[in-house]
């Protein structure tokens, strides 16, 4: 089984990233065959530093790597090491209807967000769909907010299969990470870089400390009983504590008798502590620059040697040659 899926190298990693995105990719790697990449074309609709692109790039291949993807289990590469994946994005757009680029969410979202409407961002299901075809992906693991665009992918690879041969594109299937809740921010709102509301993978002890001190929390007096429902401490700490840890967190809120701070600095132990392995195999993996680049390099020649393969099979099919 060939899994497939890509991650933007558009900011710092956050929780909500690694626990409805990276993690659940990663465990995937002992199921089959993993490609997974560094999507710096598609990171290039929102940012436009070089230096800042380069650097996210180098960050969050140290993250994979530092999360547990394994480089003898899985190949990691670069998107813009295969520029391949342009041509093919090419050839699907001569088959994308402009209404189904209009309907796309993620596309009304980012100009909501006040995101420039440029060309790139509006084809950018063209690119995803490449992304996806070019490898012959069968599985395509990602959360819901991209399930859309996997349903585009497997209309365009249809539309291309109907009019030049079945045989022309493998259509995929996505694995939608139902169960994993929605990680909350710090305010409440769905944790993303955009609303500046995000707990990173690492950093520096006392200020992450400070941000997780940072959580809204209503003004219910220390003596009294807190509220467990929609409570934003709770909900985060789940995705750390034991369950005898989150009895104890539940029993302690119905209580009373123990403030917010309290809460939130057994969320932050339980949080620092998690992460641990984490931090050491990425401090250990910083020190060691030259062996993260031999990884991608490795696995962007692997990438492009499967990418040509399907390329010169459309390439024919569609009459390129
Ligand atoms: P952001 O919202 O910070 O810009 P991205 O859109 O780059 O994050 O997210 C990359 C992937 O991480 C998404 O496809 C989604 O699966 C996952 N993800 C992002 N935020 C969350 C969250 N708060 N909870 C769960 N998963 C999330
Ligand atoms: N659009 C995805 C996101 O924003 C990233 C992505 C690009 C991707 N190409 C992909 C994910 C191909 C899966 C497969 O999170």
């Amino acid at each position: 089984m060939r899994i497939l899926t890509g991650l933007q190298p558009s900011g710092k990693l956050h929780i909500g990233n690694y626990f409805g995105a990276m993690h659940p990719a990663i465990k995937l790697q002992d199921q089959g065959e993993a490609f997974y990449f560094l999507a710096d074309y598609h990171a290039m609709t929102s940012m436009s530093d070089a230096e800042t692109l380069r650097q996210n790039t180098q960050d969050l291949a140290l993250d994979f790597l530092a999360c547990g993807l394994d480089p003898e289990k899985a190949t990691i590469f670069r998107q813009s090491d295969i520029p391949e994946v342009c041509e093919l994005a090419w050839i699907l757009s001569t088959v994308c209807p402009m209404g189904l680029l209009e309907r796309a969410h993620s596309y009304k979202d980012k100009i909501a967000k006040g995101l420039d409407a440029n060309h790139a961002l509006f084809a950018y299901p063209t690119l995803m769909a490449a992304d996806i075809l070019l490898y012959d992906s069968e599985v395509v693991p990602v959360g819901k907010d991209q399930k859309q665009h996997l349903e585009m992918t497997r209309d365009l690879a249809g539309k291309i299969n109907d009019r030049f041969g079945e045989e022309t594109l493998v259509i995929p299937e996505a694995q939608i990470q139902e169960n994993t809740a929605i990680v909350p921010g710090l305010d409440g709102q769905k944790m993303s870089k955009s609303y500046n509301n995000t707990l990173p993978l690492c950093g520096a002890q006392k200020a992450l400390r400070k941000q997780v001190m940072r959580i809204t929390t209503d003004s219910t007096p220390v003596e009294d009983p807190k509220p467990t429902e929609d409570s934003n401490i709770i909900s985060l700490y789940k995705l750390f504590a034991t369950d005898a840890e989150m009895q104890q967190m539940i029993a302690d809120h119905n209580a009373g008798g123990f403030g917010y701070g309290d809460f939130k600095q057994r969320l932050f132990d339980a949080y620092w502590e998690y992460f641990a392995p984490f931090r050491a195999k990425r401090e250990e993996l910083e020190k060691n620059l030259d062996y993260v680049d031999q990884v991608i390099t490795a696995g962007s020649q692997k990438a492009r040697a499967e990418a040509t393969k399907v390329l010169d099979r459309v390439r024919s099919a569609v009459g390129l040659r």
